[in-house]
């Protein structure tokens, strides 16, 4: 059945499986505080990183089309896992269905859009969710552009627990941070570079820095897509009018209310009124 959606102007909408994608939108809003934007998170069926690459697609496609129906003309996916696995059979499938004049964007290109320029070596290291890893999405994204890289990506399943646990900061996250960092440089000691390919991973960047050698540079995604976001705002000035400006953000999850509030301040340092949504 055809969704009826608003041809009315409407909020940004950014969806992540969980709370990861909070600091992408953290960094959007630096830098681009006039919007309104919807967040939603999929806080009942995270995480992502292990699922199959169809009950992605299929969660995903959900939540885009309820931020559609939420006035949304423009769905940022602030989660790799998302972006890799069904960014693009939504832009292929459903957008030409749902709306061919809504948009719906990743992460996953922005970040490797600026690869090229960071890298000295060519050699480069990708810490993500299995699913993303397994995806082969930024090996093909970086090919695409810059076919003298060479990648190496290196799953990291339980960063995502500790971090949504509110562990990123204790002593038991000092071993898997150092076992992960460890089997990716032990695949090729010229990488120089490291992605963090998943948007939980900003919050363990302390003891990431701490295991990593000094040499190596850590390329975190939100300012990326922040400013890969307002590039194309400009290029596409009738996306940009149907854009609101009132400055709001509202957030939505599909678990209880009570546990996003409590656990979205670890990742925005403020306490945030949240309302329930179901997806299905
Ligand atoms: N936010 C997801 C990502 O960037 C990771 C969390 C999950 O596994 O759902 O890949």
């Amino acid at each position: 059945m055809k969704t009826l959606l608003s041809t009315q102007p409407g909020p940004i909408g950014v969806f992540d499986s969980g709370y990861g994608g909070l600091t992408i939108l953290g960094k959007i809003r630096e830098l681009l505080p006039a919007y309104d934007y919807v967040y939603l998170g999929d806080n009942a069926r995270t995480p992502y990183g292990s699922r199959s690459f169809e009950v992605v697609y299929e969660f995903t496609r959900q939540a885009v089309t309820r931020l559609f129906e939420l006035g949304c003309h423009l769905v940022i996916l602030a989660c790799n896992t998302a972006s890799a696995k069904a960014l693009r059979s939504i832009q292929m499938n459903d957008l030409p269905r749902l709306d061919p004049r809504r948009r719906v964007l990743g992460v996953i290109r922005p970040t490797v859009e600026c690869i090229g320029g960071l890298t000295v070596s060519r050699h480069v290291g990708v810490l993500a969710t299995a699913g993303t890893v397994r995806s082969e999405s930024y090996p093909l994204e970086v090919h695409k552009l810059f076919p003298d890289i060479t990648i190496y990506g290196q799953a990291c399943p339980m960063w995502v627990p500790l971090v949504e646990n509110d562990e990123a900061g204790g002593d038991g996250a000092d071993y898997f941070v150092r076992k992960y960092i460890g089997q990716l440089l032990q695949k090729d000691d010229r990488i120089d570079t490291v992605i963090l390919g998943c948007t939980h991973y900003p919050l363990l960047l302390p003891k990431i820095r701490q295991f990593m050698p000094p040499r190596v540079r850590i390329v975190a995604q939100g300012g990326l897509v922040a400013r890969s976001l307002a590039d194309y705002l400009r290029r596409h000035p009738e996306m940009d009018a149907r854009c609101t400006r009132g400055g709001t953000c509202t957030y939505l999850t599909t678990e209880a209310e009570e546990k996003f509030t409590e656990s979205a301040s670890i990742f925005l340092n403020t306490a945030v009124q949240v309302s329930h949504v179901s997806l299905e």
